[in-house]
Formats: structure tokens, C-alpha cells, sequence
């Protein structure tokens, strides 16, 4: 495997970074996780866009352009001859002292790692769908470590999966500040209620995730209505489906909330019909761009 840093191609035991660069001392930098199905990278300019945009928000100027982004993704799929792959990207802010400054940092890493990787939760997952609880750690607020910025600060996302870890399920939920539902610890997350799809706002603290919005589109598409809106703990024990997306889950089934059932417990139509129209999708050159 040969990973990417700052211009360069290096054997994976090589590929290392500064104990004094920020990103490894405060979480500070910015990163995407980006999938390729059959030689076509998913959404790559949506990833590339979401990327430059969460370090806008934490004042980091990535110091090459979008389009040398892209190309430094698709030569890490062709160094390593993958056409099914998942990408990491990763800037760091960069070596600094041990003070918080940024500006210490001159100069940001970048960071690009693929590898081959099959649908993160298996094919099983998608009929038997997963097990959730409501974490008791809640979302990050959108006016502190925001998630709506994809940045190296994850530990609110790592305590909900120590909650769930506890509680032997598979993933949990954080509701935002106010008690409104946000998403999981690395989905977005989606509530099915007499055929009306709905997905909480950017305004409940998630991601804006690549995923969602592709579902979104190929929902209305397929004619089913779906609300960006505030969702209760309450409706989503009481949906007839819930259902997480990702680039790594891609589309998974949710059949249990808090020991709830989630409708019947099985996978139901509306997201079975999802996870097939997604599957006519992610290869498309259409919705990607081409290694
Ligand atoms: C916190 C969080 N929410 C949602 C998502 C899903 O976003 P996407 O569909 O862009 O992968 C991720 C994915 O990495 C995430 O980390």
C-alpha cells in the first residue's frame, strides 16, 4: 500500500506524521471519508467541497487548489491499482509547538489513504438491520465543535460508541442540546412514518452527509416525500422504519432504538427500496468522477 503525504507516495510503514504536528495534539485539521465503486469515485467533488469547507470554518488554508485535491485522490487509487476502495483524506494543521496557536503551524499536511474495502457492516447488516441506543452524551453544539464541520475532533462521536459499546449494541444516537434527535456516532440518520420520510436539519448540529443528500434525491425521485425537520426521541421510537446512512455503512436498516422495535423489526419497504435504488447508483459515472 502506498500512502500520500505532502507530494509523496510512501510504503504504509513509512507513512508517518510529527508527534508535534496539531492534529495528533488537539484534533486540529479537517478530513473526508470518501468511497470508489468500480473505478468511479463517489460524490468526489461534493467530498472535495465539504472538505474545503469545514477548513474555512477552522481557518485552515489547504495549500493546494480543489482540482490538484482531486487529482492527488484519483493517483492514490492508481498508485495502488484499486477501483473498490475507501479513501481517508486528511489535512492536519500541521507541526507547531505545544501551544495551541495555529499559527505556529506553517504548513498544513496532507494526508490521502485508500484502501480496498467491502460495504463497512456487511450485506447481512442490510437484511438484519442494527441495534441502537439514545446516548447519553449529546450532539455538539452548532455554535462550539460543530459536527456540520468534518473536523479531527471526534471524541463527542467516540463517547455515544462507548455508550453503545456498554450497552452491546451496535451504534447510538445523540440528540442535539435541545432533546431533538441529531444523527449517530458516524450517520446520518432517517425516520419512516406512514410513507413521509424525515431527517433531522443541519440545524441539530449533523453532518451534512454526502450519503443523505443522495437519498434525499433519490427519494423524491422516486415520489415519496421527505421533510428536513426536528424529530422527537418520541417519533422515532414510534416510526414505522429508521434507517442510518454513510459512505461507509452506505444505507442500513435500524430495527431496534433503547430495547423499542422499529415497526416489525425487519428491514422494511421503503428502505429496501432505498438500498436498491442506491445500488443502481454508486457506480455510475454520473454521480462520480472516473479514476
Ligand atoms: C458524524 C457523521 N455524520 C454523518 C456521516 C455520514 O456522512 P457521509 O454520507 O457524507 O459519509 C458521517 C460520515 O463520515 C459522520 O462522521
Amino acid at each position: 500500500m502506498l500512502v500520500y503525504i505532502d507530494g509523496e507516495f510512501v510504503p504504509r510503514s513509512q507513512a508517518k506524521v510529527s508527534v508535534f504536528d496539531h492534529g495528533l495534539l488537539y484534533g486540529d485539521g479537517v478530513f473526508e471519508g470518501i468511497r470508489s465503486y468500480n473505478g468511479v469515485v463517489f460524490r468526489l467533488i461534493e467530498h472535495i467541497d465539504r472538505l474545503y469547507d469545514s477548513a474555512k470554518t477552522i481557518m485552515l488554508d489547504i495549500p493546494i487548489t480543489k482540482q490538484e485535491m482531486v487529482n492527488v485522490v484519483l493517483e492514490t487509487l492508481r498508485k495502488n491499482k484499486l477501483k473498490d476502495a475507501y479513501i481517508r483524506l486528511v489535512v492536519t494543521r500541521g507541526v507547531g509547538d505545544l501551544g495551541l496557536d495555529p499559527r505556529k503551524c506553517s504548513k498544513p499536511s496532507i494526508i490521502v489513504i485508500a484502501q480496498p474495502m467491502e460495504p463497512l457492516l456487511g450485506k447481512e447488516v442490510k437484511e438484519k438491520g442494527v441495534r441502537l441506543v439514545i446516548s447519553s452524551v449529546r450532539r455538539d453544539r452548532v455554535d462550539a465543535t460543530t459536527h456540520q464541520a468534518k473536523t479531527l475532533n471526534y471524541l463527542n462521536s467516540i463517547l455515544a460508541k462507548v455508550d453503545a459499546i456498554n450497552a452491546g449494541v451496535d451504534d447510538a444516537i445523540l440528540l442535539d442540546e435541545r432533546g431533538f434527535v441529531s444523527e449517530a456516532s458516524a450517520a446520518n440518520l432517517f425516520i419512516v412514518k406512514s410513507d413521509v420520510i424525515a431527517t433531522p436539519p443541519q440545524t441539530a448540529g449533523i453532518l451534512p452527509g454526502i450519503t443523505r443528500a443522495t437519498v434525499i434525491e433519490l427519494a423524491k425521485k422516486i415520489g415519496y416525500s421527505v421533510e428536513e425537520r426536528d424529530i422527537t426521541p418520541h417519533e422515532l421510537l414510534t416510526a414505522d422504519e429508521v434507517f442510518l446512512t454513510g459512505t461507509a455503512a452506505e444505507i442500513v436498516p435500524v430495527v431496534e432504538v433503547n430495547r423499542r422495535k422499529i415497526g416489525d423489526g425487519k428491514l422494511g419497504p421503503v428502505t429496501r427500496r432505498l438500498i436498491e435504488e442506491f445500488e443502481k447508483i454508486k457506480g455510475d459515472p454520473a454521480y462520480g468522477v472516473k479514476v
